[in-house]
């Protein structure tokens, strides 16, 4: 899979990408990972991407131009990708939208900086716009990481045999959060490992989590909608 990090900051990008999990799946040719700075489309000498809002208020937009030229040289060759702009105002990130872009050949990341971008961008391009939920972080490039990280472990052999091979489970359509696991030891200050898993009878064992996942999923969802009931 093909990813395009555009961005200001592709500094941010080199822990991350040179770590264990992505940078070996770089180097395996599994991931094709390329990083280009949006400031290497400014016009001038001083290589301006940004200016004040017109109308006034506060903070820097990012200009359109040098943007929608970063773009289109991107996505200029043979097989362009699934251009996804990073915004607070985007659609909200989730599994089934990280399974849809793990199936993309490639994708297009475009990080915003200062207080957002120039609503041309938007219109001229089009982008499949995203968030990662609702707060606000001062920059997409964070985002992009998250994203990355996300789709990256559904790339077949990205992850090793052993994480690769666990599914998700789902109830009536709903996905389930992990209920509880356990190692050793047996017992930890006072805290036995429930008999069932000791038991040896994996049918047993099958049932007893999908009922604590559903118990789990249930009690999160339930803390999910009270919080959002706060005013
Ligand atoms: Cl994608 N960008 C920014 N700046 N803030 C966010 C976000 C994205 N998702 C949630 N908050």
């Amino acid at each position: 899979m093909r990813i395009d990090i555009l961005t200001l900051f592709p500094e941010m990008f080199t822990g991350f990408l040179d770590g264990s999990l992505l940078g070996a799946a770089r180097a395996s040719g599994l991931l094709d990972i390329r990083i280009v700075n949006i400031r290497d489309f400014a016009e001038g000498v001083h290589r301006q991407v940004d200016d004040r809002p017109f109308g006034g208020g506060p903070g820097m937009l990012l200009m359109p131009g040098p943007v929608v030229d970063c773009v289109e040289s991107v996505q200029s060759d043979a097989t362009p990708g699934h251009l996804l702009m990073l915004t607070p105002g985007g659609r909200r990130l989730d599994q089934s939208i990280v399974e849809d872009l793990s199936r993309r050949g490639r994708i297009v990341l475009l990080c915003g900086r200062y207080e957002g971008f120039d609503e041309r961008v938007s219109e001229t391009l089009q982008p499949d716009e995203i968030s990662i939920g609702d707060y606000v972080l001062s920059g997409g490039e964070v985002a992009a990481m998250v994203i990355i990280d996300a789709v990256a472990r559904l790339v077949p052999g990205v992850l090793g045999d052993e994480e690769s091979a666990r599914q998700d489970s789902f109830s009536g359509g709903e996905r389930l959060v992990e209920g509880p696991q356990y190692t050793r030891p047996r017992e930890f200050r006072g805290l036995h490992v429930p008999d069932v898993l000791l038991s040896g009878d994996h049918a047993r064992i099958a049932k007893w989590r999908h009922e604590q996942a559903v118990e789990k999923t249930q009690r999160r969802n339930q803390v999910n909608h009270s919080q959002r009931s706060v005013p």
